[in-house]
């Protein structure tokens, strides 16, 4: 009977416990993939979620500059040092924290294959946080997808523009070949309105499963916003510049549909499925 307990509250506790990682990812650099992952990161904090965000765009130093915060130890010092990973976490608020991926010439793609088992080792460690977020480079490989496929999902960042999506669709297709059983989702940024963005969606999806049998999710959207922008400059994350902007509020509902649904959020999704479903309302 004891014993029985015990096991309950283990099984509630590791429940509890469950850590999401998601990757972020794109076809081609520039599409706003830091961006996702750093006001993800502190939208998803101030719900009192605990977060790690890793920076595996090594060579650039992308995180840092975001959240205007260096740090002393690389991911990328860590791993040749063979040092804990956790050396190299930054506090960037009590429930989010970062690591930088490192500066230099070197790339992810210069890692050793004991390298990349030393890293993926050291992510079990992580069980502590709710969601862990993978910031990538622009473009998979054969050893990215160590990470990516590694993660629980990828959340694929493209743009309205026909080069983006057809970038977008060269990733699923990696994808597919190096880890089938990945689920990918999309989130479409600097569109015009939630009709542009579900119209990309629909051509990136119709593609995926007409040629490669791949359902996609659609995440949501982050439109053009100037506020992005003067965010980037001021080194500062867009959700903590302005909280009221139209980019901030998609953010919630990205984040909502993560964290739980809310009515508001519920609404929403019901507009985009029927959309889908029957093809021609209109989404805002
Ligand atoms: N929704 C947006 N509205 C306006 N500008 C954006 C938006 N998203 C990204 N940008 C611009 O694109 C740049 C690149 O974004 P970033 O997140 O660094 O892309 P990636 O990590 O994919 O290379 C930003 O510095 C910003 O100037
Ligand atoms: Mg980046």
């Amino acid at each position: 009977m004891m014993q029985e307990d015990q096991a309950r509250v283990l099984r509630s506790k590791l429940s509890v416990n469950e850590t999401k990682t998601i990757a972020i990812v794109s076809g081609k650099g520039g599409v706003g993939k830091t961006n996702v992952a750093v006001n993800l990161g502190v939208a998803l904090s101030l719900q009192n979620k605990k977060v790690l965000i890793i920076d595996l765009d090594i060579g650039m130093a992308n995180i840092g500059i975001l959240l205007g915060k260096s740090s002393k130890l690389s991911l990328m010092e860590c791993v040749k040092k063979r040092e804990s990973l956790q050396q190299s976490i930054v506090e960037y608020s009590p429930t989010l924290q970062f690591i930088h991926g490192g500066s230099g010439f070197a790339e992810l793609t210069n890692f050793t294959s004991d390298d990349i088992t030393f890293l993926l080792r050291e992510f079990r460690f992580f069980y502590e946080y709710d969601y862990v977020l993978l910031d990538l480079g622009a473009g998979a490989n054969h050893q990215t997808f160590d990470f990516i496929g590694s993660a629980d999902e990828a959340w694929l960042v493209v743009t309205p523009e026909p080069t983006s999506i057809m970038d977008g669709y060269a990733f699923v297709k990696l994808a597919h070949h190096h880890a089938n059983e990945l689920p990918v989702s999309v989130i479409v940024n600097r569109a015009t309105n939630g009709e542009e963005a579900l119209e990309t969606f629909d051509r990136l999806e119709l593609v995926s499963s007409q040629f490669l049998r791949k359902s996609l999710r659609f995440i949501g959207f982050l439109p053009e916003d100037q506020t992005v922008v003067k965010a980037v400059k001021a080194q500062m994350p867009f959700y903590i510049m302005d909280r009221k902007s139209h980019v901030s509020w998609r953010m919630d509902h990205i984040t909502t549909s993560l964290t739980g649904v809310r009515v508001k959020e519920r609404k929403f999704l019901d507009r985009l499925l029927s959309r889908l479903k029957h093809g021609k309302d209109h989404v805002h």
